[in-house]
Order: structure tokens, then C-alpha cells, then sequence
């Protein structure tokens, strides 16, 4: 293992690839199948190049290479986290043992299906962003979007690569599995819900980032804490580029809020759609929506698979190591959501099955960071409205709440009262229609759409009106 990436290979790789000719082989045989999906099943927008970062080590500084390259020629390669020889086993009952290299024979199945459901994300995202870049609002976001989009293919690779080395026959099959499962495919849908939802316009696009690959962030936080150490480095690796994810989101989301303020103090009206800008009950809606899907993504508030997981040490806490407890949690207590007498409620669970409860509240503190920055903007604005997180129970599909209906504030709604109110709180086609309508190309260098701010700073700093993009 290398820090620094081999690229004179046809796998740019960091794990000694070439030792293995087997897996190497296998790997070589999957790579077309991997570029035909790109081609059939991503970016539709004909480009010449793009200003891309590709990993090139995955040591702590300059880990990343900025340039221009065509997208089907763009290197994606298998690179994990260095390996810490020392590295012991963090939690559960293995706890202090050695990391191991190899997957356990009873945990084989439980390990595996982890890494499917994690990598069936991340080529979703790319099918559901897919045609976005016909209506990207600047070149500046365009790079942005095609950076994710190459990124979520190659944390495909990364999974692909683990089912490969470490689950023989099996792995193999899943690794062509995660290329015949589509994004909102009737025959075979991808695995989890947020995933087969569309993502038809680029205020979508934002709240996509923000909130669903923010799951991820979360999830990939939980396997970075494995045993099992290459999926541990994996993951480490991954979190890495994840980040910039986060950024396309969050600032996405600043630059739309900052728009519509501008639009509202100028016009010195609410009433934005005569200027071309989202109007924030509409923003409000988008996020409604996007976080309860997210939310529905961490599963039930209790979970016994999650609690094996965690005793059998395949799945962590978020920041494990910084928890202040004996990582093992057999006497420990948790309260979880729940409904009783059809009322929403708390009820205390043991810490293990209350795992799943767990994630989803670091989750959810970290969502609420992004609306306190988007309400810093509107107070900056002089603006008195705020935008707020949604009542956890609001449209859930997945956990307690599922069989409840709920406002945005937590008021529980009879069925009929919900029917007739949720165009209140979730988008409508009347505002669906008007967000797609906004949605006109601006590929022009140094411009951008009239319902988005410019960015504050470019990328890799490069300014704005950068050649981002060069269109075919
Ligand atoms: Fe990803
Ligand atoms: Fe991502």
C-alpha cells in the first residue's frame, strides 16, 4: 500500500492492485460494464472537458489534482485511507482487539450486505442528476455538479473494489447488481426510498446535496468506525470528498436564499416570481420535503439488526472515538420517538437498539447548522421571515410516524386534513412547475440565472467567469 496513487495502470489504484492479477482481472472485466453505465446512464449534457479534481493521494495534504479532462476519460480509481498498523477495534465485543484485514466468517453476510446498500447510493445520484446539466444556472455550477456526479462513480468503485476482493463469487455478482438496479426503475428500483425520487431542477439539486448526501456523510461516518479495516479506509477516503458534496449544498441553498432577499428588498415585496427568484415559502417547501425523505433514510428508531451490527463491531457511532462512554453500551439506555396511544411520544430503549435514534439526532443537529447560516442570511437582509427545520414526524414514510400524518409544527392531522393541507408544506405541481420554469441554461462564462446568487469564491481558487465547462 501506497500513498500516492498509481496512474500509468488501467485502475488508477493506491492498494498494490497489480499484486493480485485474479482480482486485478476481475476489476478490468467490471470497468467496461462501469463505463457503458456512465454512458448510458450518466450526465446527458455533451461536454469536451471539465475542470475536475482527481485524487491523487490520500495523504493529508494535496491530496487532489485540478485540471480539465474529458468526463469518460476521468480516472476513477480505488485509494484507501493509509492503514495504522496499530489500529484496534473501537467498540463492541471486539473492542481492543486488532482491526481485522479479512472479513469474519460470521459476519460475512452482515458485511456484505452494508457495503451493497452503501454502494447502491451512489451511482442512484448520479441517474438522478443526470439531465441537470441542461439547465445548469452557470458554468461555475455545472463543474460543480459533474465533480459530484464523477465523485459518486468512483465511490462506486470504492465498494465494487471491496465486494471484489473480499466477498468472492457472490461480491462479484452484487458489484453487477449495483449497475443493473436503476434510479426509479419499476423492474429494479435502487434499494433505499430518497434514491429513487427525481431530481428535475437544481433548487432539488441543492436540497439533494444538503440533506440526502448528508446521510451518507452519516452513514459512511458509522462504517468508517469498522473493524473490518479496508472498509474503514474506504470510507475514511470517501468522507474526504463527501465534504465537497456538503459545500455544493450548502452553499447552493445560500446563494438561492441571498437571491430571493436581494429580489425581496429591491422589489420591496414577497411576491418574487414577477422577478424570476424562488420565493421562500417555495424554499421552505423543497427543504420539507427533502429532509423527511432523508430522514426516513436513517430507518425505525430501534433496531436489533443495527444493535448486532454494533456489538459484532461492523458499524460504529458517528465520532465513536470521541464518546465518553465504554463503547459497549450493554447497560446504557436511550429515549426514542414513538407513538403512544396513537399520540407522538418517547419511550426509553436500550442504547444498542436505539442506535439507529442516535445517528439520526447528530444528523439532525447538523441539518439545523445549515437553516441557522440560511436565517443568518435573511437577518443580514433585514428580513424578518426564517426558514425552520420540520417536526420530526412531518411525511414520514419509515419509523413510528409512519402511520401518522403531521403539520410541519408536530400538530397531528386526521388523514382528510391532511390531504387537504399538504400542498401548504410540500411542493405542488403549481410550484414545481414554477422552479422548472426557472430553470433555463446560463453556459455562458462569468454569467448566471436570475434566481441564484454568484458564488462567493470559485474553485481551486479560480474566480467565477473561470472556463469551468467546455460545451461540445
Ligand atoms: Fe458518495
Ligand atoms: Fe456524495
Amino acid at each position: 500500500m501506497t500513498t500516492t496513487a498509481d496512474y500509468s495502470v488501467k485502475i488508477p489504484n493506491n492498494v498494490d492492485l497489480h499484486e493480485d492479477r485474479r482480482l486485478q482481472r476481475a476489476l478490468e472485466s467490471w470497468q467496461p460494464n462501469f463505463l457503458s453505465w456512465w454512458e448510458s446512464m450518466g450526465p446527458t449534457l455533451p461536454t469536451e472537458d471539465v475542470y475536475l479534481r482527481t485524487a491523487v493521494n490520500v495523504g493529508r495534504e494535496g491530496w487532489a489534482h485540478f485540471g480539465h479532462v474529458p468526463m469518460k476519460d476521468y480516472r476513477w480509481g480505488i485509494f484507501l485511507a493509509e492503514r495504522d498498523r496499530e489500529r484496534q477495534i473501537g467498540f463492541g465485543q471486539h473492542q481492543g482487539e486488532p482491526a481485522w484485514q479479512k472479513v469474519p466468517g460470521e459476519y460475512r453476510a452482515e458485511l456484505q450486505r452494508l457495503i451493497v446498500v452503501q454502494g447502491d447510493t451512489e451511482p442512484a445520484s448520479v441517474e438522478q442528476q443526470r439531465n441537470l446539466g441542461a439547465t445548469a444556472p452557470s458554468l461555475y455550477d455545472l463543474r460543480n455538479l459533474f465533480q459530484v456526479n464523477v465523485e459518486e462513480g468512483r465511490h462506486l468503485w470504492a465498494m465494487v473494489y471491496l465486494l471484489h476482493a473480499y466477498f468472492g463469487r457472490e461480491g462479484r455478482e452484487e458489484a453487477e447488481e449495483l449497475l443493473h438496479r436503476n434510479s426509479g426503475s419499476q423492474d429494479s428500483p435502487r434499494i433505499l426510498g430518497a434514491f429513487n425520487e427525481e431530481t428535475p431542477d437544481w433548487l432539488s439539486f441543492f436540497m439533494f446535496t444538503y440533506f440526502t448526501d448528508r446521510d451518507g456523510k452519516y452513514q459512511l461516518g458509522t462504517l468508517k468506525e469498522s473493524a473490518f479495516d479496508p472498509l474503514s479506509r474506504t470510507c475514511e477516503f470517501m468522507l474526504k470528498e463527501e465534504a465537497h458534496h456538503m459545500m455544493v449544498g450548502t452553499t447552493g441553498i445560500d446563494r438561492v436564499v441571498e437571491r430571493t432577499a436581494q429580489v425581496m428588498t429591491e422589489h420591496d415585496t414577497d411576491d418574487v416570481t414577477a422577478h424570476g427568484a424562488i420565493p421562500l415559502p417555495v424554499i421552505q417547501k423543497y427543504l420539507n420535503f427533502h429532509y423527511s425523505v432523508s430522514l426516513d433514510l436513517f430507518g425505525s428508531e430501534t433496531s436489533t439488526n443495527v444493535a448486532n451490527y454494533f456489538t459484532a463491531g461492523l458499524k460504529g457511532r458517528w465520532m465513536e472515538g470521541r464518546r465518553k462512554d465504554d463503547h459497549r453500551l450493554t447497560d446504557d439506555a436511550i429515549l426514542v420517538d414513538a407513538l403512544d396511544d396513537g399520540q407522538i411520544a418517547q419511550t426509553e430503549v436500550a442504547a444498542l437498539v436505539g442506535l439507529n435514534t442516535d445517528l439520526r439526532r447528530e444528523y439532525i443537529a447538523d441539518c439545523q447548522s445549515g437553516v441557522t447560516r440560511w436565517n443568518r442570511i435573511l437577518d443580514g437582509a433585514g428580513m424578518p421571515q426564517r426558514l425552520y427545520l420540520p417536526h420530526v414526524a412531518f411525511n414520514r414514510q419509515v419509523g413510528a410516524f409512519a402511520g401518522i400524518e403531521t403539520s410541519p409544527t408536530g400538530e397531528q392531522l386526521s388523514a382528510e386534513e391532511w390531504q387537504r393541507r399538504k400542498g401548504d408544506w410540500l411542493p405542488t405541481e403549481v410550484d414545481k412547475t414554477y422552479v422548472r420554469s426557472l430553470m433555463r441554461p446560463v453556459h455562458e462564462r462569468g454569467k448566471i440565472a436570475a434566481w441564484i446568487a454568484p458564488p462567493r469564491q470559485g474553485i481551486n481558487g479560480q474566480p467565477f467567469d473561470f472556463d469551468y465547462v467546455h460545451l461540445a
